[in-house]
């Protein structure tokens, strides 16, 4: 099959949706692999690297009249989707459950769309997760921001001068990101707790040298999919009361709490930040679903009596290399799902599981309703 990758049109994305060890066994298996000039450059993959590991690096316009199979990380512009050949695959991310225009363009574009962020949470569809390799990427990040912003040692130091004790830092949300935060944070030497509406998370939290905290009597709030559910509003008021008394005593918070398909629920008001000592140090990973703190302004760092408040977006781009590598892997799993490999044509079976649930548009149908 012929399968393309162009270079992602969003100025502020560094990332590539194929890298050249992909590259290698797409074209060892026997397909034909076009990359748009320099389609990788910002990720730390220049064209020799693909041409090397087989590929054909072209102008755009070659890539959207060759291929069967487009790869592409953000989700398409307008112009993007017209520009796809009738009848050809689209593997990306869609941001589907948020974006149903997006979905009808696709349709009547004539296009089959596969969307990488709707992979369900299933054993055999881990190597395909493209959520959790990117999130485990902004935990990291958040991390290292957190210990960047702060202008004060993680770990505890001894020196001729005296003892540093070690910052302290509460992780809200203990996912993938969450937890990537909490063990790079470990990692730096800093003093960890974290906090999770789901029980389950507790165990992973202990396992990584940090402490599980909870307000007392809470229920666990696991959802479908191991997701979290929405909090009540007598919940969410409590859970404030409890974390608000943490905040008096941490040097970062880390904020990484989501719900699929809604609006990041609120965990910390602008008078909760009061509470912390200034020059401590916020970083809102859920800044792009709206933020987990009050004030969280999306892309920008904001001041709140002396705390500064961090919303980053798409983290991810900012390690393009790692964060691509994975991304890329997730797509080579899910391209050896649906094509089969001794024809090398496409087997879209719409009774798989992962298929069913990712495919969002076939041949100019759309398969799935959402609540946007
Ligand atoms: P997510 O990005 O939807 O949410 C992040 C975290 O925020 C979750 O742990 C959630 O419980 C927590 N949260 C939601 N509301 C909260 C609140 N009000 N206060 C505090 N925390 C709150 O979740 P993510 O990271 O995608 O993972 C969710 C679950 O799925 C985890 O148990 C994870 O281990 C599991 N998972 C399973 C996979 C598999 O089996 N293939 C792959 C990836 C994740």
């Amino acid at each position: 099959m012929k399968i393309g990758v162009l270079r992602e049109s969003d100025s502020n994305e560094r990332r590539v949706a194929l890298v050249p060890e992909t590259v290698e066994r797409l074209v060892k298996a026997g397909h034909e692999v076009f990359i748009e000039n320099s389609a990788g450059l910002a990720a730390g993959f220049p064209d020799q690297a693909y041409e090397n590991a087989g590929a054909q690096t072209v102008p755009s316009v070659e890539v959207s009249k060759s291929v069967d199979i487009f790869v592409h990380v953000q989700p398409p512009t307008v112009d993007e989707i017209k520009a796809l050949k009738i009848g050809c695959l689209m593997v990306s991310m869609f941001n589907a459950r948020n974006d149903a225009s997006n979905m009808s363009l696709l349709a009547s574009a004539g296009v089959t769309a596969i969307a990488m962020e709707l992979v369900p949470r299933i054993a055999r569809a881990q190597r395909m997760d493209a959520l959790s390799s990117q999130a485990s990427i902004s935990g990291y990040k958040a991390a290292l921001l957190a210990a960047n912003a702060l202008g004060k040692y993680l770990p505890m130091m001894m020196t001729a001068a005296g003892t540093i004790p070690p910052a302290k830092i509460l992780v809200l949300g203990a996912g993938v990101a969450g937890l990537q935060a909490i063990a790079t944070a470990r990692r730096l030497g800093a003093i960890v707790e974290a906090f999770d509406v789901r029980a389950a998370a507790g165990e992973q939290v202990e396992s990584l040298g940090a402490k599980f905290i909870h307000p007392p009597k809470s229920e666990d709030a696991e959802g479908s999919g191991g997701y979290a559910r929405e909090q009540t509003e007598d919940e969410q008021h409590l859970q404030r009361l409890f974390i608000k008394e943490h905040l008096a005593d941490v040097d970062a918070l880390i904020t990484t709490a989501a719900i699929p398909g809604k609006p990041a629920p609120i965990l910390i008001t602008t008078e909760m930040i009061d509470a912390m000592r200034p020059g401590s140090v916020v970083i809102d990973l859920a800044a792009e679903s709206g933020g987990n703190v009050e004030g969280t302004t999306p892309g920008k760092i904001i001041n709140m009596n002396g705390v500064s408040i961090h919303g980053p977006i798409n983290v991810p781009s900012s390690m393009p290399f790692h964060s691509s590598q994975l991304y890329s892997r997730n797509v080579m799993a899910l391209l050896d799902l649906i094509i089969d490999k001794k024809d090398k044509t496409l087997n879209l079976n719409l009774e798989d599981e992962v298929i069913d649930a990712t495919c969002i548009v076939h041949l100019g149908e759309v398969r799935h309703k959402f609540n946007s």
